[in-house]
Order: C-alpha cells, then sequence, then structure tokens
C-alpha cells in the first residue's frame, strides 16, 4: 500500500496562520517585521524564488525589500551594503542569495550580517550555536524539515535519522539540529556523502531517511526500509519526458517508486520548499520580537 503523502503546503498553510497573529500583536506594539534579501547578478531563477518569499511575507504581514546588486560588485561593495542593512531599522532579517558570483568570498559576506539579523543561521556565531544547542535561528530549510516531521506526528525523537548530503545549508545544520537532546530532536543521526561507502545499507537502517543530494531521483526503493519516513528536500529541474522540449521539478527521491514502500514521503513540489519559506517568516517575526 502507498505510504502517506506529506503535504507541505497544507503544513506551510497551518504555520503562516500562526504567524499572521504574532505580526498582528507586533503591529499593535507599531512594529512592521521586516525582511530584505540581498541578491547579485540577475539569476532568473533566485529572482522568481525571491519574488515568491516576498508574496508570502506580504501575505502574512512582513514587508520585504530585495537589494539588487551587479554581478561585478565588489567584496568591499558588498560588505558595506550589508553593514547598511544591519543599521536599517526597517529591516530585522537578513538573506544572502546564493550562490554568489566566484569573485566574492560567501564565509566573509555571511559573516558580515549581524547575527541578530542572521534569520538564515548562515552567520558562524549562528551555525556555532546551533551546534551548542544554545538558542539561535536555525537555518531555514533544516529547521522545516524538522517542523514538518514534527507536525506531520512523525518526531524525530528516539528514531534513527539518515542524511543523505553534508552540505553547510541543509545536511549539516539538519544534523545539528536534530541530534540535541531536545524535544522535536533527540535523534541518532548518520550522515552520507560522497565519500560514504555503501550507502544502501546505511540508508535502509533509517527511520527517517532525508534526501539533500541535488540528485535526481537518486533514492530508489532498495536504499528504502519498509515503513520508513522519507523526506525529499532535493529540487532538479530535468526534461520532462511525456512533454519534449518542457522542464519540470523532481526531488532527490524516486518518488512513485519509494511511496510504495515509504511509510511516509514528501513530494517534490509541495513538500518541504513551503515549509522552508515559512521557517524564514517565523524567523524573520522572531528577530522582530526580540527587539520589540
Ligand atoms: N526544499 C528546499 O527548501 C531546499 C533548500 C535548499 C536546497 N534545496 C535542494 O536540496 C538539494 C541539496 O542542496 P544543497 O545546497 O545541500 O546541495 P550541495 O551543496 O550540492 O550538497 C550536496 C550534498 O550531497 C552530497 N551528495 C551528492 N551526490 C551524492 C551521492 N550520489 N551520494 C551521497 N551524497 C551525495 C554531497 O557530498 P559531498 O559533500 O561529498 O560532495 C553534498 O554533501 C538540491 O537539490 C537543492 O536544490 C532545497
Amino acid at each position: 500500500m502507498p505510504g502517506e503523502i506529506i503535504d507541505g503546503r497544507k503544513i506551510a498553510n497551518e504555520i503562516r496562520e500562526e504567524l499572521k497573529h504574532r505580526v498582528e500583536r507586533l503591529k499593535g506594539k507599531g512594529v512592521t517585521p521586516g525582511l530584505v534579501a540581498i541578491l547579485v547578478g540577475e539569476d532568473p531563477a533566485s529572482l522568481s524564488y525571491l519574488r515568491g518569499i516576498a508574496r508570502g511575507c506580504e501575505a502574512v504581514g512582513i514587508f520585504t525589500e530585495t537589494v539588487e546588486l551587479p554581478a561585478n560588485v565588489t567584496q568591499q561593495e558588498l560588505d558595506t551594503k550589508i553593514e547598511e542593512l544591519n543599521k536599517d531599522p526597517k529591516f530585522h532579517g537578513i538573506i544572502l542569495q546564493l550562490p554568489l558570483p566566484k569573485h566574492l568570498d560567501t564565509l566573509r559576506a555571511e559573516s558580515a550580517i549581524s547575527p541578530d539579523k542572521d534569520i538564515d543561521g548562515t552567520n558562524p556565531v549562528n551555525a556555532g550555536k546551533l551546534l551548542l544547542g544554545e538558542e539561535t535561528f536555525l537555518p531555514s530549510t533544516p529547521y522545516g524539515v524538522q517542523e514538518l516531521l514534527v507536525r506531520s506526528a512523525h518526531s524525530p525523537e528516539g528514531k534513527h535519522v539518515v542524511i543523505c548530503g553534508r552540505s553547510n545549508i541543509v545536511g549539516k545544520p539538519l544534523m545539528g539540529i536534530l541530534v540535541q537532546k531536545q524535544k522535536g530532536a533527540n535523534a541518532t543521526v548518520t550522515v552520507c556523502h560522497t565519500g560514504t561507502k555503501d550507502i544502501p545499507s546505511i540508508s535502509k537502517q533509517a527511520d527517517i531517511l532525508v534526501a539533500a543530494m541535488g540528485k535526481a531521483r537518486a533514492i530508489t526503493p532498495d536504499m528504502v526500509k519498509e515503513g520508513a519516513i522519507v523526506i525529499d528536500v532535493g529540487v532538479n529541474q530535468i526534461e520532462d519526458s511525456e512533454n519534449p522540449g518542457k522542464f519540470k521539478l523532481v526531488g532527490d527521491v524516486d518518488f512513485e517508486a519509494v511511496k510504495e514502500k515509504a511509510g511516509a514521503i514528501t513530494p517534490v513540489p509541495g513538500g518541504t520548499g513551503p515549509v522552508t519559506s515559512a521557517m524564514l517568516m517565523a524567523n524573520t517575526i522572531k528577530a522582530a520580537e526580540k527587539i520589540s
């Protein structure tokens, strides 16, 4: 029997409804939470992603702006702009759209964002706090994975979670979040990557399997334990075989095949993506609440 399909859009709606109340309370104090996104260069996919974030934010009452910088901006100019935004009271949260052009140092730029406005948790100060289990801004995608699991009644507590992928924005922080001795975490976590030998033998031990590799349909049924919860973070654009010349989005999991074996599974699109955006909004509101 096919597994339960975890509806990320429904969970994101639920979260946004809760956020609206928090925004109302802030507005009652004369504060409108504000988020600013910095985009370097003119990548159409990034622009469209940021437009989606802006629409979602506006629907819950968060003010947004995108600062667009030319692709040839210098590191010094980027630092200066970030410093200006750090001081601007209109904005409680700052996100830096990645990847940056190759001539720019990503870590230096992330480090320049004030930890108090670093709502995607990329500043090393906040990344360190996450690992220590201290209160901080959790990066939106792994934070969203945790919320998705808890809200769909698949809490990771006491479970073996296997994460495929160890990037600084998904795999590593997710490991750091789920391993904490905290409610909604307290899991046994294994992280796989390209240096891992025999991934199927490890992924088949997972009660919860998270795919964050950026490899279309790489997780196949032989890699999944019967009844496992499968969370697909991957977003890959592939040619649509049914519509020649057109493209479609698929995850890192072979959804159609794996759903027959999984206890529950997230689709792509409509799984982790909407929850990621909702957590960015939650963190912006949290940043505004902290100083209001
Ligand atoms: N849903 C969302 O909101 C959201 C947010 C962010 C990203 N994404 C998507 O999530 C995916 C991952 O993003 P990312 O930024 O984490 O990617 P990334 O920086 O490219 O990292 C990919 C990770 O997967 C590992 N990996 C790649 N191929 C593998 C394989 N065949 N077996 C095992 N491990 C493998 C890599 O290992 P090595 O370290 O050994 O190279 C690396 O650690 C992408 O599809 C991205 O578009 C979705």
